[in-house]
């Protein structure tokens, strides 16, 4: 029978008598949490007016009666630091909040579980910590989310599906959505801007947000094959659940709140870990003009190998990415048999590791498992010894396929062994890039190798399906990436690529995007490298699409290796701009959906005093006809300045700011 840990009613009557409502105020005074012990609900407020309702808090677990739980000590304190990380959108944060711990006892007078809520300027957290006697059976998390005003509340968000993200936004009143994934952002009735997710999400199924049978938003929890939610040990610290606030939409994007409710960096020593711009042998695949398998059309030939580490050594391009490198191709979807080791016989892995490495060129390698998690975690160690020895620091996994055994992408198995990957990753000194990913929570903050992920509808969704449109990119700021870096694999300036799959030899295709381009013009391709956040960036083209382009010469002066982020302005859905320090560089990318945009944007971010060469990458005036149009400028600006920014429709504008006297 499932039992109660503590729940929305069962806890009215045992609390009777005393009935304390508890507030935990943000250091700026403007977010706070209430916490009603007599209900044991909390709800969230924001310059006074309620964002989230009274809402339910609670597990529920086979094992245990916790009806004579007591609400006990409510302890305060806070918190103010600053803390650096390896890489990032920004190297430094300051993690600064308000902390309330409530203790509930049970019968024998015993804290059997503790609420922790956070609150911080940008947004409130909470989390349950379990100190029970013996293991828990979870079958259920009765968290709710009752926002205020529904009805006029919009909210910005994918399905909740515990199988992927790969999935298109949906914009709705919050009343509308029947289910959701996190980052689930939304605009109150009037007018402040927040977003639900998790932080440190380990040993746990993810949450996504389901209206439940009375019709309230509640916490959902992906399911083992059985049914139950999770198995968890006495102890235990559930992740964070969280909510972002700001007064526009890009305070959502500047904020730390992630990270900052993720541990310190559990890896001592830090120093080979390096964001990488990285080209490789992809897009072929995608568009079907190569194939991952041995034959006439395979893409990772030693051949092909030698050219690409080749023209990332001239191109100040650090890392390589080949797909297709390695044995079993043949049996992706199918039995998803792959050897992790033994490359096709036309990839001649050692000659090609040694070629990069007297090339000072980044090796990586790629592990598909369509889903056969036992037997990956089976080769695994041997793999990554392999690499290592090879000189290999980064890997890119992927996870196309069901998972062995019914379970679920995104439940407790699926968190639990995306985690051992990284973890073992981190012994064999391997950064990883993963698809099919577990949604990010902040957890590279405790794992700095754990770089970037997928988790959207990348790149790929532009070769084979109807494509990302320019208000999904538009989207993508102010939702997904709210989690953390992504690996859209941006780039493309072959953008009517029909000619490509001619010449190239796909006949077979007839899929959906018929008339076979991406949907930006060639700026917004660069601006995306600005926009979507990835200590990993790929230019993901051929690279014979960027030998010789003028406009290839950004990605040659880009750095991945950022130091500071701003969010500069934008609306979820229409617009956004963005710009990105690393070193004394810096670097701009804007964006529009479907609608031509004229900016204005103060060029304040920049080092007072100093005077930069801007390298303005832009739409031609007939670009929204012809994408592949656009027009490069340069000029001399100080932060004094202000850059206007002209875009076509479905374009963008990329910017570098380069000091002069560099
Ligand atoms: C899907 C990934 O997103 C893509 O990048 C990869 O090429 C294929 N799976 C094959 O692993
Ligand atoms: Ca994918």
């Amino acid at each position: 029978m499932m039992k109660r840990l503590f729940a929305l009613g069962s806890m009215t009557a045992l609390l009777g008598a005393c009935t304390p409502s508890t507030t935990l105020l943000s250091p700026d005074g403007r977010n706070s949490v209430a916490f009603d012990a007599a209900t044991m609900t909390y709800a969230v407020l924001r310059d006074g007016d309620t964002l989230i309702r009274p809402s339910a808090l609670g597990i529920a677990a086979q094992e245990r009666d916790f009806s004579g739980f007591r609400f006990g000590v409510v302890h305060h304190t806070s918190g103010d630091r600053e803390w650096s990380q390896p890489w990032g959108e920004n190297k430094t944060h300051r993690d600064r909040y308000n902390e309330m711990t409530v203790e509930l006892h049970n019968s024998d007078d015993r804290t059997e579980l503790c609420l922790r809520f956070r609150a911080y300027d940008d947004g409130v957290a909470f989390r349950y910590e379990l100190n029970a006697p013996d293991s828990l059976t979870v079958t259920d998390e009765l968290t709710e989310f009752r926002f205020a005003d529904e009805e006029t509340a919009i909210s910005w968000s994918i399905p909740g599906n515990f199988e992927t993200y790969e999935l298109q936004y949906r914009e709705q009143p919050v009343a509308g959505v029947r289910d959701a994934n996190t980052p689930f952002t939304f605009r109150s009735g009037k007018g402040a801007y927040g977003s639900v997710h998790e932080a440190a999400l380990y040993d746990y199924p993810e949450m996504v947000l389901r209206r439940d049978a009375e019709g309230v938003l509640k916490a959902d929890l992906a399911p083992l094959p059985n049914g139950v939610k999770a198995y968890i040990p006495g102890r235990f610290t559930t992740p964070w659940r969280t909510v972002q606030l700001g007064d526009k939409p890009v305070d959502l994007i500047n904020s730390s709140l992630i990270l900052n409710l993720n541990e310190p960096s559990k890896i001592a020593d830090t120093s080979w870990i390096k964001p990488q711009k990285y080209v490789g042998v992809w897009w072929g695949m995608h568009l079907g003009t190569q194939v991952w398998t041995m034959g006439p059309r395979h893409g990772a030939t030693t051949e092909n190998a030698l050219r690409h580490i080749d023209f990332a050594a001239a191109n100040n391009i650090q890392g390589v990415l080949f797909e297709g490198w390695n044995q079993g191709w043949e049996n992706w979807g199918g039995s998803q048999h792959f050897d992790y080791v033994e490359p096709y016989a036309d990839f001649d892995l050692e000659r090609i590791a040694a070629y990069a490495r007297e090339k000072g060129v980044e090796l990586w390698m790629h592990a598909e498992t369509g889903g056969n998690i036992p037997e990956f975690e089976e080769q695994m160690e041997r793999a990554f010894a392999r690499y290592a020895e090879l000189g290999v620091h980064t890997l890119k996994t992927g996870y196309a396929g069901g998972f062995k055994g019914g379970y679920l992408h995104h439940s407790q198995y699926g968190v639990q062994h995306y985690q051992r990957v990284v973890e073992t990753a981190a012994r064999y000194g391997i950064m990883l890039d993963v698809h099919e990913p577990i949604k990010e929570t902040g957890i590279r903050r405790t794992w700095p190798n754990m770089m970037t992920r997928e988790g959207a509808r990348g790149m790929e969704w532009n070769a084979w399906s109807e494509g990302n449109s320019a208000e999904y990119l538009s989207t993508l700021p102010f939702v997904r990436l709210l989690a953390g870096p992504m690996d859209y694999t941006p780039g493309i300036f072959d953008i009517d690529y029909s000619t490509a799959k001619a010449d190239k030899g796909r006949i077979e295709w007839n899929g959906p995007n018929a008339h076979c381009c991406i949907k930006t013009t060639l700026a917004r391709q660069i601006a995306n490298w600005v926009i979507i956040y990835s200590p990993l960036q790929m230019a993901a083209d051929f690279i014979e699409n960027y030998e010789g382009h003028p406009a290839f010469r950004f990605f040659r002066d880009f750095d991945a290796d950022c130091d500071r982020s701003v969010a500069l302005q934008g609306e979820i859905g229409d617009y956004i701009v963005l710009a990105r320090r690393a070193g004394d560089r810096w670097f701009l990318g804007a964006g529009t959906n479907g609608e031509a945009r004229t900016l204005a944007q103060p060029l304040s971010f920049l080092e007072d005093g100093v005077t930069y060469t801007a390298t303005i990458y832009a739409d031609a005036p007939d670009s929204a006809r012809n994408p592949e149009n656009y027009r490069i400028e340069r000029r001399t600006v100080t932060s004094a300045d202000t850059l206007e920014i002209a875009m076509a429709a479905r374009g963008g504008q990329a910017v570098t700011f380069i000091p002069e006297n560099e």
